[in-house]
């Protein structure tokens, strides 16, 4: 069989298309310099005539209310549209443009076992999701706020709205749903121990408790628990007898005050809480230690 199969068959899609031009690259590739060299300008030649043409096409086009119409309409075509793209006389997409901005962030994401996900776009608001190890994952709001809301904005200011959708329908291993999982957990070894029954956090507070040998700090909004290590950033003395007022425990002993969701230290920003796995499963709080 030819390495061209298009003219020969009514394949042609998108995919096939590629590949067809993929193959006679790879064949390229093993030429000489000099004709490798002469086949890629004359390429780029009949590109940069078509790219031209299709250019006045698409201007003319648009000068007339229903040529726009029709081509607006064509565009929706996935060759029509992969070719101009490429030729540029179109714009990316709106979710081409998000999905390249969460792109540019996931080797940040990754590099913590973890990942996002565009859930929907609904112009100016679009809603995305953290799994892997960034689901639920107390650093996670510091991630959506620097990395992703960041990333999207600068390149899509029509969204104007980005809203971080939590949960992950994930069930534990005899089958039981998981309400809430903070999970450095999924890419953390060691044991889930358990750590309090749900009922026994005060919602809006927190319980110190010893598991594992280890002091931690459990925090309860709802059924959203977090838990770090019991011990203040600043010269590591126990947190449990701090004020916690909306969500922010201050440290009783000299006044430094940490956002009970994320961690994060809002008196000295270089710092946080070292935080610890958790997940809710029933009213059972089980936590996976960061040792
Ligand atoms: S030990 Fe917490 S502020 Fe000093």
């Amino acid at each position: 069989m030819s390495v061209i199969e298009t003219s020969s068959s009514v394949r042609n899609d998108v995919a096939h298309l590629a590949g067809d031009i993929e193959r006679l690259e790879m064949i390229f590739e093993n030429w000489d310099e000099t004709p490798r060299g002469a086949v890629k300008a004359y390429g780029l030649a009949i590109e940069a005539l078509n790219g031209e043409a299709l250019r006045r096409l698409v201007g003319a086009l648009k000068r007339d209310p229903a040529a726009l119409a029709a081509m607006k309409s064509a565009v929706t075509d996935e060759v029509v549209y992969a070719v101009l793209r490429r030729h540029g006389i179109i714009k990316p997409s709106l979710t081409e443009r998000v999905e390249a901005a969460l792109e540019s962030i996931r080797p940040m994401l990754a590099s913590h076992g973890g990942d996002v996900e565009l859930v929907s776009i609904a112009p100016p608001t679009i809603e995305v999701r953290f799994t892997g190890a960034c689901d639920g994952c107390p650093a996670s709001q510091l991630t959506f706020h620097a990395g992703v809301k960041k990333a999207v904005e600068d390149s899509c200011p029509e969204i104007t709205d980005i809203l971080q959708v939590k949960g992950t329908g994930a069930t534990s291993g005899d089958g039981e749903s998981v309400r809430f999982i903070s999970p450095f957990a999924l890419g953390a070894g060691g044991k889930w121990h358990l750590a309090a029954k749900l009922q026994d956090i005060p919602d809006g507070g927190i319980k110190a408790d010893i598991v594992d040998g280890e002091k931690i700090l459990l925090s309860r909004r709802g059924s959203l628990v977090t838990c770090f290590q019991n011990a203040c950033a600043h010269l590591g003395l126990a947190l449990d007898d701090g004020d916690v007022d909306a969500g922010i425990i201050t440290c009783p002993y000299h006044g430094f005050r940490y956002d009970l969701a994320s961690g994060e230290c809002l008196t000295a920003p270089a710092v946080q809480l070292q935080p610890h796995a958790v997940r809710v499963i029933g009213n059972r709080v089980e936590v996976r230690l960061q040792k």
